[in-house]
């Protein structure tokens, strides 16, 4: 290697190095090293050892490889190695350790796995069943009464039950900060426990490659305290109160008329499974799959064609006209 391309290469090593590093500066909402509850924690006190553990012994592999090229690099045309016949005290040694470094970390695995994947029990247990959907998710608290959909709130310092089912193919549940990541299939249910320490919202997405838009269905855990969490369930079991009059009047009347209504559950009004409950929908911030902050200009955007927005999406373009969503959006505002 001459001089200027040993130089070229070291630099070209230091700047990735740099951009790796660089990675760490940034707000990172979806990390899996950074546990805020203790599933996540469980998984972190697997995950660290067994990284410093590798880390010891790809330095030492590297640099065993390393110190051989450059010890024992061919110095002229005619020179050739010495040549040795195996070692046996060697050869038994790198075969003994690495042998005793997968066994141990396959007690503390095995142990971990046992571990999550116990179902949590209890009177102070929050169960919640999650169905997975081309492209949202779909909560439901069946001992309270409340469904609502992308984001699922819990409380704080409780265990939350997650019996996790799908509506059509293999999606895959992912709260990185939370738990784990675990595949929602049809026709079967998958448990899984999580729980969060603070108050706070936690980023999360589908995880398994579900058909067009599985890139759209995302998701976020929002957890309460527990004052807040009651408060929210309260606010959430109740039914819906319908608007008469005016635009939001309107707009209730044109949710029948347009089909919304066979598609979406309103809490006292209608009683379609296909979509997400509305019921209470103005207490999210995110919809279509957490994709979009709920605000009007965003609902006009998406009323106006939803599976431009979202491709492949269920929901199919009604061809509204701009004073029918005004309509719509104006009854939508009133689903507190
Ligand atoms: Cu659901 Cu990917």
């Amino acid at each position: 290697m001459t001089r200027a391309r040993r130089l070229r290469a070291l630099s070209m090593m230091v700047a990735a190095a740099l951009l790796l590093v660089s990675c760490g500066d940034q707000e990172l909402p979806q990390n899996a090293l950074d546990p805020q509850g203790p599933v996540a924690q469980k998984l972190a006190n697997l995950i660290n050892p067994v990284f410093a553990v590798a880390a010891v012994v790809f330095v030492l592999v590297q640099g065993l490889v390393l110190y051989s090229a450059l010890r024992f690099r061919r110095r002229s045309d005619d020179e050739a190695p010495r040549q040795v016949h195996g070692n046996a005290k060697m050869e038994l040694g790198w075969t003994i350790a690495p042998a005793l470094i997968l066994l141990v970390i396959s007690v503390f695995t095995v142990g971990t796995i046992a571990d999550i994947n116990s179902k949590a029990e209890g009177a102070d247990v929050v169960s919640v069943n999650v169905t997975g959907h081309q492209w949202w998710w779909e909560f439901e608290y069946p001992d309270r009464g409340v469904v609502t959909a992308n984001e699922l709130h819990i409380p704080t310092g409780r265990e939350v039950a997650l019996r996790l089912t799908s509506d059509d193919v293999i999606h895959s549940f992912w709260p990185p900060k939370l738990a784990g990541k675990l595949d929602v299939i049809p026709g079967r249910a998958n448990f899984m426990t999580l729980e969060a320490d603070e108050p706070g919202t936690y980023f999360g997405q589908c995880a398994e490659f579900c058909g067009l838009s599985h890139a759209d269905m995302r998701l976020r855990v929002v957890a309460h305290t527990p004052e807040d969490f009651d408060e929210w369930v309260r606010t959430n079991a109740a039914p819906a109160e319908r608007p008469t009059e005016g635009e939001a009047g309107e707009g209730a009347a044109l949710f029948r008329q347009k089909g919304c209504a066979s598609c979406h559950t309103v809490n006292g009004y209608s009683a379609g499974e296909l979509g997400p409950d509305l019921t209470h929908l103005q207490q999210r911030k995110v919809f279509a799959g957490a994709t979009f902050d709920l605000n009007e200009q965003n609902l006009r955007v998406w009323l106006r064609d939803p599976p431009g927005e979202k491709p492949g999406s269920l929901m199919p373009n009604l061809e509204l006209s701009e004073d029918e969503i005004t309509k719509l959006i104006a009854y939508l505002e009133t689903l507190k």
